[in-house]
């Protein structure tokens, strides 16, 4: 085992623990929180694999939570260096601190997304990759937001969203925009799927 590969094994995230922090902040805040449980690891894997690696633009990920698609993106090969992280709550603003050290983590609101990441993004974004419980927002409020990740994103650039319901959460036929989805992931808890938009 190397030095990398050793400090990056003794940085994965303890599952255990992390089921019991997501399972309070639930009990606290369901809507907030959207889930009862991170995403699996077939999940993650998913949702990192629509992110370029060889590009070398910021890549945002919106409401990381505990870190579980943010550990999939670096196994992806995303430089850690590269990860803006976006989490309202400050409990995980921490905890990311403390495990990806040498990503750039803001606490804010990814529903002021362009007064959030004006100051912060060096320049247009690789990919945004999102974990917000999307769903539990109006339409109206979910399709201000793909609008803004557009204006942040590399021309043809994805963004990237889970979701556990069958509809998909962006509506699949947007002037300019190309849609594309994951089969269902049954190996997830609940089963999801992953929907990417990219503005032509
Ligand atoms: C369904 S959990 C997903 C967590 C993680 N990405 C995963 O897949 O396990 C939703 C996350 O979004 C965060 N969140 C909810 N609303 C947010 C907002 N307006 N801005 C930033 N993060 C938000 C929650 O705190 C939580 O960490």
């Amino acid at each position: 085992m190397t030095m990398h590969s050793s400090a990056r094994a003794l940085k994965k995230p303890a599952r255990l623990d992390d089921e019991v922090r997501f399972l309070r902040s639930w009990i606290e805040k369901p809507l907030h929180m959207g889930a009862v449980m991170p995403s699996g690891k077939f999940l993650a894997r998913t949702m990192a694999q629509y992110v370029d690696v060889d590009s070398t633009g910021p890549v945002v990920e919106l409401g990381p939570g505990t870190g579980a698609i943010t550990s999939a993106l670096i196994d992806h090969g995303v430089d850690p260096k590269r990860l803006v992280l976006l989490e309202f709550d400050p409990g995980f603003c921490a905890l990311l601190r403390e495990r990806y050290p040498q990503a750039k983590v803001v606490q804010g609101d990814a529903y002021r997304l362009r007064d959030t990441m004006w100051k912060v993004l060096p320049e247009p974004a690789t990919a945004i990759v999102s974990g917000l419980p999307l769903v539990t927002k109006p339409m109206l409020t979910r399709m201000k937001l793909v609008r803004d990740a557009f204006n942040l994103l590399e021309p043809g650039a994805p963004f990237v969203q889970f979701t556990y319901s069958v509809a998909p959460p962006i509506p699949k036929s947007l002037p300019g925009v190309d849609t594309e989805a994951s089969e269902r992931i049954w190996m997830n808890i609940p089963p999801a799927r992953v929907w990417v938009y990219r503005k032509r």
